[in-house]
């Protein structure tokens, strides 16, 4: 078991500081492990991609880190952009120098649709991420319904429970030097309300959206519907 000094949160988000979801799970675990001695720094894809030496200082930080934890949003099944590239600039770093350190990689993904399961080949993105930068796999915490949190902070009551509880979990095993439990992939998985609940509030937040926009009346347009006769 090796102490457990350092620990790097990457937030793979492109919203403005204090608005993502991956910043308010990401934020609340590094906050736990901030409590149990684990010196946390934290960076946001996209500034630390922006110029060369902002992207050297995230390698030089993950470089000396006991643990990296990546915190993102889905994006069409995948992983964001900006993300994947800080994923394969940090692997071709480590794989160009080489490092007697092998962080945990624990990898936090949140999704629009209710269902946690769209994140999961994601995460298999990131596990093969921990093999290709020679880090070990701590596992893949996903959490569905992400709207319904947006941004908002994460509590041990209320909707957030499971979630809270997750990264209690987790935090506990990472300062141990262990990967996430089983019981914390489990819990955050769980739906935060029931799925009814959150597509009625979601096609709320819609129509509300789109009478601010004043395009309330052309909802059901269908611009690039292709006829019959071109087809
Ligand atoms: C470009 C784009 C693509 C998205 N693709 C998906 C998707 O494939 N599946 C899904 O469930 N949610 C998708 N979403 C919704 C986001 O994953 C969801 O809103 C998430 O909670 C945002 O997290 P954040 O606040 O950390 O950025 C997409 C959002 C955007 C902007």
């Amino acid at each position: 078991m090796i102490r457990i000094e350092r620990a790097v949160l990457l937030i793979g988000s492109a919203k403005r500081e204090g608005e993502s979801t991956s910043e308010a799970l990401g934020s609340y675990l590094m906050a736990r492990l901030s409590t149990l001695g684990v010196e946390t720094t934290t960076f946001a894809v996209h500034r630390a991609l922006r110029t060369p030496a902002r992207t050297a200082a995230l390698l030089e930080t993950v470089d000396i880190c006991d643990v990296f934890v990546l915190a993102f949003p889905l994006y069409v099944d995948t992983l964001p952009c900006l993300a994947t590239r800080a994923l394969e600039t940090i692997a071709a770093h480590r794989n160009l120098t080489p490092s007697v350190r092998k962080p945990w990689f624990l990898a936090i993904a949140n999704c629009g649709f209710p269902e946690a399961g769209h994140n999961d080949v994601a995460l298999t993105i990131c596990e093969q991420f921990a093999i290709a930068a020679k880090m070990r796999w701590a596992g893949g915490l996903a959490l569905g319904a992400g709207g319904a949190v947006n941004g908002g902070a994460i509590r041990a009551r209320g909707m957030t429970h499971n979630v809270a509880r997750a990264l209690d979990l987790t935090a506990a095993a990472l300062a141990a030097d262990q990967p996430a439990p089983a019981d914390a992939i489990t819990l955050m998985r769980k739906p935060l309300m029931p799925e009814r609940l959150y597509t009625f509030m979601g096609n709320l937040g819609w129509h509300r959206m789109a009478q601010v926009n004043g395009v309330w009346r052309r909802l059901g347009n269908r611009p690039f519907t292709i006829s019959n006769q071109s087809l």
